[in-house]
């Protein structure tokens, strides 16, 4: 089941076309990745599916509601998590819990418990009680996280939640993320960091001026762009050119260069033919000082699709 589908969404402010008919869906239970540098359109797409601007032309379903006439609907079912913090700094992180839970609706023991639930899942509870002003950069984006929980959504949509954080809140809301999709939670991410896109998400959608310029999991976004694994030996007595032959009958191998002490393979499965090719040298009697995998990056991918970096 899908909890979300796009249809042709398009955005202009303007005469500029800020997202493109851009087309996506998102499985029940999965993460989905959107990546893209800046002014991509991530926070316009987001924007978009949290019904907080509408679209220009074209639809979503989420939850089986259209963000265009079933607004309400849709609002019910997710939690947004935006990109600027919407937080009071003079009041404390329970309190502005609580102000946002009596915001959705709920109050009484139902909002207590609702209120303790999220401090638990960012871990802050024992800051519960501390003024937000007080607070890093990176325990602001937890709470901001407890809020986009705190009506248990179906769906959670993030933008950019670890840009200037801390490292150590940075592992702790991808861990987060990782334990909350485990437990069943859908959720949609942007971000601009390739490393966490790859590690956190199923589905990714790779985003440039408006468009989705290539959309899948990580290992067909790698096949898509042709880019092959290196595996590199360094050996410790040299290696000879006729092991070449020997290594080119494996079905797998693209291309191999051979160094004094060194040797590269080049092949789109980089893990599946390592102990192969590992045998070969040890049967030719030689002995292998440290092998290293170079898997292509989303980054490659990237540069390869705009002939641009993710972070220029
Ligand atoms: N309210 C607005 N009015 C006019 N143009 C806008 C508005 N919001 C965004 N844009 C433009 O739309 C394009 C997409 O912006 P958007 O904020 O969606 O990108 P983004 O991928 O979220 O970028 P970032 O990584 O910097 O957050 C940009 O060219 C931006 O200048
Ligand atoms: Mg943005």
């Amino acid at each position: 089941m899908n909890v979300v589908e796009t249809k042709n969404l398009t955005k202009f402010y303007g005469k500029e076309c800020a997202v493109d008919k851009i087309n996506f869906s998102i499985k029940k239970g999965e993460i989905f990745g959107l990546l893209g540098p800046n002014g991509a359109g991530k926070t316009t797409t987001v924007s978009m599916l949290s019904c907080l601007i509408k679209p220009t032309d074209g639809d979503a379903i989420i939850c089986g509601y259209s963000i265009l006439s079933k607004s309400l609907d849709v609002k019910k079912r997710i939690g947004v998590v935006p990109q600027d913090i919407a937080l009071y700094p003079t009041l404390t992180a329970k309190e502005n819990l609580i102000f946002w839970g009596q915001m959705y609706g709920f109050y009484g023991k139902d909002l207590k418990s609702r209120v303790d639930k999220v401090l638990e899942i960012v871990s802050l509870k024992d800051r519960q009680n501390d003024l937000i002003k007080k607070y890093s950069g990176g325990m602001k984006r937890r709470i901001n996280i407890a809020v986009g929980l705190l009506a248990s959504p179906e769906l959670l949509i993030l933008d950019e939640p670890t840009v200037g954080v801390d490292p150590q809140s940075r592992i702790n809301i991808l861990e987060t993320l990782k334990n909350l999709n485990s437990n069943g939670l859908t959720i949609l991410y942007t971000s601009h960091y390739m490393e966490e896109v790859e590690f956190l998400c199923k589905t990714i959608a790779i985003m440039d001026l408006g468009k989705i310029i290539a959309l899948g999991s990580l290992n067909e976004l790698r096949i898509l762009v042709g880019e092959k694994d290196k595996i590199i030996f360094s050996t410790i007595n040299d290696i000879k050119e006729d092991i070449k032959y020997k290594i080119s009958k494996i079905q797998e191998v693209d291309k191999i260069n051979i160094f004094e002490k060194s040797l590269e393979v080049l092949t789109l499965q980089g893990r599946k033919i390592l102990p192969e090719v590992t045998k070969i040298l040890w049967d030719e009697g030689i002995r292998v000082k440290s092998v290293e995998i170079k898997e292509p990056d989303l980054e490659t991918l990237f540069l390869s699709l705009t002939g641009k970096t993710l972070r220029e």
